[in-house]
């Protein structure tokens, strides 16, 4: 049974950026409420948004463009291969391949892309890796296995979060994976959200949050097994998770470790997410008092980082160009645009002197690090960031 326990209010696509002041009044909005099912204690939001509005054409999410994300790829990928590859053939698929950061570390005879997006589908294909511009579902599973055969690998990176029927997209592994194969994917840990207080990973491209307790049941009830979970500082905590056919691999210590942790923190009790809602509410309060004190006292506020989860915070506070002139982002292009909902402008980082503003909001505050490394001139002029997580504060 799905119980609700939070309301974010009214929201845009997280990343839908607007290109021109025209495009405000017909921008698509929906209701971001939050529940758990009582039952695999998974928790999603409650309207779900097609997916063809969210993943097309012009979605501008480029990994390509974050430094950290391509190291973090690199490594996965030598990781994956050392510990469970073939040197004569290791057959992989990518689930959500984006811009291909993953994947180029594999053979492009070997390996397949799955890319729903056109703009992203068509660089994989350029760097010469077969690509189906489709959404995951087990038709498309079907045709892969068909033209392609069996995979020994499949992969997905913040994406799997993103399907909104998790039964047919772990039957639709389960098709495709050879029988010693592993399908190995990560996406942000409902336990780091809810210990940390970052609402903000909640938006309409994430349809489910996952706990690794949900995912156990979900996979089990799909013939699909756990054996093995790392705990990742990605995206501000993340889990990957690693698979198999059903008693075809021995079930590691990470397994029972992950279960038993979430298990005493209280992830499958109702309690738990009522005491995060009231805390999401507070940041809220918080957060606003702030903003509004600053613009009281005459201070000129920006933003590091036009991200899904800066929208998230904005229309659920409801900041907006009178609080935050600017957002500053690296990605091409969000650049000149306007932030969903918000409608707070958005520019190159080199469109925006930093030591005219008094305060800069964290809307990556999962990069906090190599923000704060780049803004040096700015925190010796007196400069401070402010974020929420994991409570509302500023500091330089
Ligand atoms: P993400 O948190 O969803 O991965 O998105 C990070 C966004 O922040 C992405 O659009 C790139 C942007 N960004 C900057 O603008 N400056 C930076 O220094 C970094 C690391 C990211």
């Amino acid at each position: 049974m799905f119980k609700e326990f939070l309301d974010l209010g009214r929201h845009p696509i997280a990343n839908a950026f607007l290109q021109k002041e025209e495009d405000f009044k017909d921008e698509f909005l929906f209701d971001l409420k939050v529940g758990l099912d009582t039952d695999t204690k998974l928790v999603s939001i409650k309207n779900f948004v097609e997916p063809e509005r969210i993943f097309n054409q012009d979605y501008p999410y480029n990994t390509s463009n974050s430094f950290p994300m391509i190291e973090h790829f690199r490594k996965t990928a030598g990781m994956l291969y050392n510990e469970y590859g073939n040197e004569t053939c290791y057959r992989v698929l990518e689930i959500g391949s984006n811009s291909g950061t993953f994947i180029e570390n594999f053979s492009k005879v070997d390996s397949v892309c799955v890319e729903p997006c056109g703009n992203f589908a068509e660089i994989t294909e350029g760097m010469g890796y077969k690509t189906y511009v489709d959404f995951w579902t087990t038709e498309l599973a079907e045709k892969i296995l068909s033209n392609d055969g069996y995979r020994d690998l499949i992969y997905a990176a913040n994406c799997i979060c993103h399907i909104h029927d998790l039964d047919d997209t772990f039957r639709a592994v389960k098709k495709l994976l050879s029988p010693s194969g592993i399908f190995v994917f990560e996406d942000p840990s409902l336990l780091r959200i809810i210990e940390r207080g970052s609402y903000d990973q909640i938006y309409d491209e994430h349809p489910h949050i996952f706990s690794v307790t949900a995912l156990n049941n979900l996979l089990r009830r799909n013939g699909l097994q756990i054996f093995r979970v790392d705990n990742l500082s990605v995206h501000g905590g993340s889990n990957r998770i690693y698979a198999c056919h059903t008693d075809s691999c021995l079930v590691g210590d990470s397994v029972r470790y992950n279960l038993q942790e979430e298990s005493v923190f209280g992830i499958s009790n109702f309690e738990t997410y009522e005491i995060f809602a009231e805390r999401v509410f507070n940041s809220k309060k918080k957060l606003v008092k702030l903003f509004e004190d600053l613009k009281s006292d005459g201070k000129k506020i920006m933003s590091i980082g036009a991200t899904a989860k800066s929208t998230t915070v904005f229309n659920y506070c409801g900041i907006d160009n009178s609080i935050i002139d600017v957002i500053t982002d690296t990605t091409i292009d969000k650049q000149n645009t306007y932030s969903p909902g918000a409608h707070i402008p958005v520019v190159s980082p080199d469109k925006v002197n930093m030591i005219d503003y008094d305060y800069a909001y964290l809307g990556a505050w999962n990069f906090k690090d190599v923000i704060i490394n780049k803004q040096r001139e700015f925190v010796e002029s007196g400069g401070k960031f402010i974020t929420h997580v994991p409570q509302v504060m500023m500091f330089s």
